[in-house]
């Protein structure tokens, strides 16, 4: 069945106020559904956990929603759902946890193409903890991963490797799954940034060979807020560091503080979203997100296209890369103007567009453009369409 995109920005009455969003990336905009739920949780009484009247089961059912929510996004199970704030706060969680079963001489192998969340808290554990940082490179001419790299970096002392499902900066999908299998060759664990990954395409944990991946989801529709899924077993071996008398089980042991009991709605109002994109889509709720988020593959893929080859066919515009298995999101520059100039122009003509390195910081360095202020960077997300990249086109033909 063709992808419906009129019905699918019909879902987002936000998209009415003129402007054509490309910064996907950055964030999605919020369908109505997920506004009017996290809406409905504030409305009705919520109280905290574990309490034995109505407000408080409310707050149990809601952690519990979340948790199959998020699980059913990548494949997991609800009982290895951690839940958090953003990606970043339990990544640095995790990495401290992990950093204590570390000694003196052991590996991390991080990678260049990753967003600096899936990179400095593994860096600063591996320092305190005395393990060697080892990194995998990008090919700059192309923007990809090669894997190869890794029977290399790979060794016995392996530890953790980090890598990235995709880039936020360049959409890079790597091949994780060729990773992860060297990785576990020497039992090391492998922790996979989901983050950029999950609004474009199914995501399945198992398939990616992760240990543990995360995602935030107000980049597919969500509010602010993320998870990272791993196995309960693994889960069950770690100690983090936390307050004596807050819940010992897991997930529950890795999650500090007081949650955003009202944006967990938001959350499965999200996954929801996701799973109806596809409306000929039937099955469990796994099955629908995985037919919905193959049709989003398959109709992003068809406007990249376009993309792609309008940038090509302008002399003055230089795009970063051209990895062959990527995510809609490219980053460019154009010639004789600095990324925030170009970004202003393009809020000028109503199109929204980042500029920077969007925290891709190592791969910005890597290919130079770091000091130059960073790109541009577009994304597409299932409610953009061809005229909008028609739009960008002709708004970066008036730039040379
Ligand atoms: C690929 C990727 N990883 C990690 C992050 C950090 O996520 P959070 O904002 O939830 O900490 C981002 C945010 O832009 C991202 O794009």
């Amino acid at each position: 069945m063709p992808f419906d995109v009129a019905r699918v920005r019909g879902l987002f009455p936000t998209l009415g106020d003129g402007y054509i969003h490309l910064d996907g990336p950055a964030g999605m905009l919020i369908p109505e559904s997920v506004a009017r739920a996290v809406s409905a949780a504030m409305r009705v009484p919520l109280s905290n956990r574990h309490g034995p009247f109505p407000s408080s089961a409310r707050a149990d059912a809601l952690v519990d929603a979340a948790r199959r929510a998020f699980a059913d996004l990548v494949g997991g199970d609800p009982a290895g759902v951690i839940l958090g704030p953003n990606m970043t706060t339990i990544t640095y969680g995790l990495a401290r946890t992990l950093a204590k079963t570390w000694r003196v001489g052991d590996e991390v192998v991080l990678s260049r193409l990753d967003h600096d969340a899936n990179i400095r808290p593994w860096l600063t554990a591996a320092k305190s903890a005395g393990a060697v940082v080892r990194w995998a490179e990008v090919d700059i001419e192309t923007c990809e991963l090669p894997e190869w790299q890794y029977d290399e970096l790979i060794t016995r002392r392996t530890r953790l490797v980090a890598v990235t499902a995709a880039s936020n900066a360049v959409g890079t999908r790597p091949n994780v799954r060729a990773i992860s299998d060297r990785a576990h060759q020497v039992g090391a664990l492998v922790h996979v940034d989901g983050v950029h990954a999950a609004p474009h395409g199914p995501l399945d944990m198992a398939r990616l060979g992760a240990d543990l991946v995360a995602t935030s989801a107000y980049k597919w529709g969500g509010p602010h807020m993320s998870a990272t899924v791993a196995a309960p077993a693994l889960l069950d071996t770690l100690a983090p560091d936390k307050l004596v008398p807050s819940p010992d089980a897991v997930p529950d042991r890795f999650e500090t503080g007081t949650a955003a009991f009202e944006l967990m709605a938001g959350v499965v109002a999200a996954v929801d979203h996701l799973a109806g994109l596809d409306d000929g889509a039937v099955g469990s709720r796994r099955d629908r997100i995985l037919a919905s988020m193959s049709a989003v593959q398959r109709y992003e893929a068809s406007v990249l296209a376009r993309l792609e080859s309008g940038l090509r066919s302008l002399l003055h515009v230089y795009a970063l890369g051209s990895p062959r298995n990527r995510t809609p999101t490219l980053s460019f520059s154009v010639k004789g103007w600095k990324p925030r100039a170009v970004t202003e122009e393009l809020a000028r003509r109503g199109i929204c567009a980042w500029d920077g390195d969007y925290y891709a910081y190592e791969l910005m360095e890597s290919l130079g453009v770091g000091e130059l202020g960073g790109a541009v960077r577009v994304g597409l997300v299932h409610y953009n369409t061809a005229h909008e990249v028609d739009r960008l086109l002709d708004a970066l033909q008036e730039l040379r």
